[in-house]
């Protein structure tokens, strides 16, 4: 099998459209370029040669991926937050819409427009969609958390990338299995995209590695090209290779590596950091070992570029430079020959300053240009790491809600968003910061952001406030069976205990009224921890996509925080219950949030924005 894989790989035909995935696709014949616009919810057909935006379309919540289906004159998106992919006429608009798994991210086409293969983020499966017939025909087992996706030249397979491990595997079509897998490093993290080279067995990965024993602006966040030789090899020749880009620039640090392309003759590579703004251009090497070489200096393009694509011909280049709500068109080196607007703007001056702000590396952000907000906290979700921070242990929460969870981190030593201004002038990020004047020093782990008052100082740093206070809680899918409501019950027991602490619309009873209600739940005992035992609740909405559980990940699932993590039912009472009554309670907790949680409670925060209301195609 896999041999032939190979030999079809070699045999491989030019680039078309839809073949991996990403925010941009240029129809087959090369005159259009559909566009998903995530923030807005719209997506853009351009003509590429009059170089106007001929349309856009409503779409949903966050549209991540477009592509053409064949030579039709219709594109598909998937729709992450709405667990929809719609099909478009590129002069019509909307078709139709259909109901997929959950958090559908990545899709490619065929290049005969009859199948599209969707990632879903989470439950972490692929899709097969027959367009015409306009139904899901089959679903495979991809591993947790997919997200990258390409197709193979002889449409035989597909090549999908997790996005916490940036582990790639194969998966057979014939057989649906996946037949083949690449890991990464153990730090290897946020791999979205993969692409493969048009004529040789090879795939290209963009991603991040988070050291997570580090704490430091220059020794904790680093970017990363994995380039995968897809075939067999003896077992003691690596396949997979990495280049660290931080160094391949020279002193020149670039962050966040997001996507990448290749030229249709595989001679040129094109990597965009969505950190800094810039990019690379590289020629590849075919000796299986350098890979690849810039060709001059990293460019400058626009601001926070998430997709980049090439023309039929290779002659022109395409970057989606999404705060700029612009479509860069640059030839084969990089010239700037035009920019199209793509998007209408809709949303508001001071949540796009916040999101430029989370997602940027650069001054006043960092100095050293390696890590933003978003390195960590990629769209507001969690890395999936637990940090080794100096107070202990602390796995990346979740963002959603956080405008009605305050206080602030598992020690509540925070009680506005805009006290990060503590961690960008910190060690981690050593930025000069977004206010002015020194902040108050005080003893290590102790509460010291809590004494200053740093909201309303500084537009920026509001700004930041108001977009990391607004990531939206959306629904689980994991539906509110009737074994999920016997643990409703239990949950809510006084028995359990667990309503006590886990409390209202957000299951938590953090309060920015003080005293801030911490408890010690019998969990604050790793040897290197310096503010537990005690700790603010977290919010259960979304808990079922947040392994490894607990402040320091000690529990992998949430079974384990109810039994082996749980000994002497300090942490509600457990130990009475059956294993048929605790399977029941785990059920309850992956149905979170099963309703739409309430937009204001007496503890949401005022530098809060209300939930933007995307627009949606008419059915
Ligand atoms: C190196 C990774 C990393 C970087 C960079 C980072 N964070 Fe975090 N963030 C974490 C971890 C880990 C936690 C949990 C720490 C804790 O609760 O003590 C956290 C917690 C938070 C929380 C609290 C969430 C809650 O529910 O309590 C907010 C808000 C937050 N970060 C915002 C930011 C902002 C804004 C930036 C940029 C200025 C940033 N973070 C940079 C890793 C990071
Ligand atoms: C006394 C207050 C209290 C009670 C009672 C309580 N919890 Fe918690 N819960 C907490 C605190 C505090 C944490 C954070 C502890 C830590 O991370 O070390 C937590 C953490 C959790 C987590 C992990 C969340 C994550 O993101 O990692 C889950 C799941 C959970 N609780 C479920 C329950 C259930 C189910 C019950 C009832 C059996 C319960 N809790 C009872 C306070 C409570």
């Amino acid at each position: 099998m896999l041999r032939s894989l190979i030999a079809s790989l070699l045999l491989a035909s030019p680039l078309f459209a839809g073949a991996s995935n990403s925010l941009l696709d240029v129809s087959p014949d090369g005159k259009l370029l559909a566009v998903a616009n995530t923030d807005n919810g719209t997506v853009s057909v351009v003509d590429l040669k009059s170089r106007k935006k001929l349309h856009e379309f409503p779409c949903g919540d966050h549209p991540e991926g477009v592509a053409w289906a064949g030579k039709s004159g219709m594109f598909l998106a998937t729709v992450y937050g709405d667990d929809t992919v719609h099909f478009y006429d590129a002069a019509k608009g909307h078709q139709f819409g259909l109901t997929v798994d959950d958090e559908p991210y990545g899709i490619v086409t065929t290049a005969d427009g009859k199948f599209a293969y969707v990632t879903h983020d989470y439950p972490g499966t692929v899709s097969e969609i027959d367009i015409a017939a306009r139904k899901v025909t089959r679903t495979f087992q991809a591993g947790p958390n997919c997200r990258g996706i390409a197709l193979a030249a002889d449409e035989k397979s597909i090549f999908v990338t997790e996005f916490f491990t940036t582990k790639l595997h194969a998966i057979d079509l014939a057989s649906g299995k996946i037949t083949d897998t690449w890991p990464g490093y153990g730090s290897d993290n946020l791999a979205r995209h993969v692409v493969l080279h048009p004529k040789r067995p090879k795939a290209y990965i963009s991603h991040i590695r988070s050291r997570v024993e580090a704490h430091d602006a220059r020794g904790s966040i680093f970017p990363q090209l994995s380039i995968c030789d897809l075939w067999e090899k003896p077992k003691d020749e690596k396949r997979r290779r990495s280049i660290a880009l931080d160094t391949y620039n020279d002193v020149y640090v670039i962050t966040n590596p997001w996507e990448a392309a290749l030229s249709p003759d595989g001679k040129k590579l094109y990597t965009i950091y969505a950190g800094t703004n810039d990019m690379n251009v590289s020629k590849t090497f075919d000796d299986d070992y350098r890979e690849a070489e810039r060709i001059g200096r990293a460019t400058r393009i626009g601001r926070h570029p998430r997709a980049i694509r090439l023309n039929p011909e290779g002659t022109e280049v395409y970057v989606y430079n999404t705060l700029d709500r612009s479509v860069g068109i640059y030839d084969a080196d990089m010239k700037s020959l035009a920019a199209i607007t793509v998007t209408e703007e809709v949303r508001s001056k001071e949540w796009l300053r916040g999101k430029e702000l989370f997602q940027s590396a650069l001054p006043p952000m960092g100095s050293a240009r390696w890590i933003a907000c978003s390195s960590c906290h990629p769209d507001g979700l969690t890395d999936g790491r637990v940090w080794h921070n100096p107070e202990g242990h602390r796995k990346t929460p979740n963002l959603f809600g956080l405008g009605h969870t305050h206080p602030l981190h598992w020690s509540a030593d925070r009680d506005e968003s805009q006290d990060f201004e503590y961690t960008i002038r910190g060690k981690l990020m050593r930025g000069r910061g977004l206010t002015d004047g020194p902040l108050k020093l005080g003893k290590a782990f102790e509460a010291i952001a809590l004494a200053e008052k740093m909201g309303g100082r500084s537009k920026d740093l509001d700004a930041l406030a108001l977009y990391t206070n607004a990531f939206p809680v959306r629904l689980s899918p994991h539906k509110l069976t009737d074994g999920a409501k016997r643990g409703q019950k239990l949950f809510a027991s006084a028995e359990t205990q667990c309503a006590k602490c886990h409390t209202g619309a957000y299951y938590t009873d953090s309060q920015l009224k003080k005293p801030f209600n911490l408890h010690d739940v019998g969990t604050g005992l790793g040897a290197d921890e310096k503010m537990g035992p005690k700790y603010d609740t977290p919010t259960l909405l979304g808990v079922y996509r947040l392994p490894n559980y607990l402040h320091d990940g000690r529990a992998a699932t949430l079974m384990d925080v109810l039994t082996t993590q749980n000994p002497g039912d300090q942490h509600g009472k457990t130990s009475h219950l059956k294993k048929e009554e605790l399977e029941e309670l785990v059920a309850f907790l992956k149905a979170l949030p099963f309703e739409k949680p309430p937009e204001e409670t007496p503890n949401t925060v005022k530098d809060f924005e209300k939930e933007f209301r995307y627009p949606r195609p008419k059915e």
